[in-house]
């Protein structure tokens, strides 16, 4: 067996921690044969709810779970941690955007990014789940100037998944026969699905997702629309905002991380720009990447139609604005 790994999940006590420290635990991020120390954290209210939570992860007896660790506290939590899930934070409520829990979220990430910097492994690989989530990301990175900003990431692989499988309803044919949808920019209503460098196994035959559609009208408004409000139907549907689905999608991220992309598979992530694609630095800006040795690198080159810029540059807009706003909560 290999060495434990040591492994935070915030907002443990809550809807996604519940699906998510399942996942973890049944070895489906790290491997079955690699053990894992369960650092569970969520804050002194929820403490009885999360003792709930490791008594069925005990009763789970999971071959994988080496250890678990619940506390309130940020230090014991991140101490020495190699991967942190970062979920705790407030969810949306009906007829709110991701955004408007900016002021309410941010200052978490604040601290969090503090803590982890004290406390955490250098070599520490975040992955933020909280909304907005990437601006927390952007924050957290920045309080915690000590460890790599390359390991901090935001999660928009639920609208991966989602547009994937919208891809795949549609033309009849598994999801695994559907690969290379990107998601650009921010995980909220802006973002764009894109899937002019998707391909569609059909019939045995590898092509672009828009000839086996043959249908670009879906393509440039239904569908797009659809995965951007997706989060908002799931919360008008269950009174609450999407949980398994976004467990098992902060499951596929983190194992990209550490188990690699496939070769010519790319996923999406929220990492910070580099200017890429005429990005503005600095903002945790959604791109297709390729991961080898726990270090992703932005596919380049694809080409970008005029159809394209003016949504990825409506997104970028929106996630400058949100830097802004967020930096201004934190010097509150
Ligand atoms: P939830 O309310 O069920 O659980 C959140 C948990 O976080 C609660 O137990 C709460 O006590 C805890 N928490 C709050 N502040 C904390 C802190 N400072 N430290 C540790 N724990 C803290 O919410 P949920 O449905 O699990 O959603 C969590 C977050 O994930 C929300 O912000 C939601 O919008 C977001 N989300 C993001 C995506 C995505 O694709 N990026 C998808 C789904 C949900
Ligand atoms: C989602 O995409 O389902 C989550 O971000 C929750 C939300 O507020 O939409």
């Amino acid at each position: 067996m290999a060495e434990p790994v040591r492994v935070c999940v915030t907002g443990a006590a809550g809807q996604i921690g519940y699906s998510l420290v399942y996942m973890v635990g049944s070895g489906a991020v790290f491997g079955p044969d690699t053990p894992v120390i369960l650092h569970l954290l969520d804050i002194a209210p929820m403490m009885n709810v999360l003792n709930g939570v490791c008594m069925e992860i005990s009763d789970c007896a999971l071959p994988c779970v080496r250890d678990v660790v619940a506390t309130d506290d940020p230090a014991v939590a991140f101490k020495d941690i190699d991967c942190a899930f970062l979920v705790g934070a407030m969810p949306r409520k009906e007829g709110m955007e991701r955004k408007d829990l900016l002021a309410a979220n941010v200052k978490i990430f604040k601290v969090q990014g503090q803590a982890l910097d004290q406390y955490a492994k250098k070599s520490v690989k975040v992955l933020v789940v909280g909304n907005p989530a990437n601006t927390n990301a952007l924050i957290c990175a920045k309080y915690a100037p000590s460890i790599p900003r390359e390991n901090f990431s935001a999660m928009t692989r639920l609208d991966q998944n989602r547009a994937q499988a919208q891809i795949a309803a549609k033309l009849g044919i598994p999801v695994t026969d559907v690969k290379n949808v990107i998601i650009w920019g921010n995980h909220s209503s802006t973002q764009f699905p894109d899937v002019r460098h998707a391909t569609a196994t059909v019939n045995g035959e590898e092509i672009p997702v828009y000839d086996a559609i043959k249908d670009d009208a879906f393509l440039k408004n239904e569908f797009i629309t659809l995965v951007q409000k997706r989060g908002g139907a799931v919360i008008a549907a269950r009174k609450l905002s999407s949980a398994m689905s976004a467990a098992k999608a902060a499951c596929d991220h983190v194992k990209s991380i550490f188990q690699g992309t496939k070769e010519g598979h790319f996923v999406s992530m929220g990492v910070f720009s580099d200017g890429s694609y005429n990005t503005p630095e600095g903002v945790m800006y959604s791109f297709p990447v390729t991961i080898k040795d726990k270090k992703w690198s932005i596919v380049q080159g694809l080409p970008i139609e005029d159809f394209a810029r003016e949504k990825m540059d409506k997104t970028a807009k929106e996630l400058c604005e949100e830097r802004d706003e967020a930096i201004a909560v934190c010097q509150d």
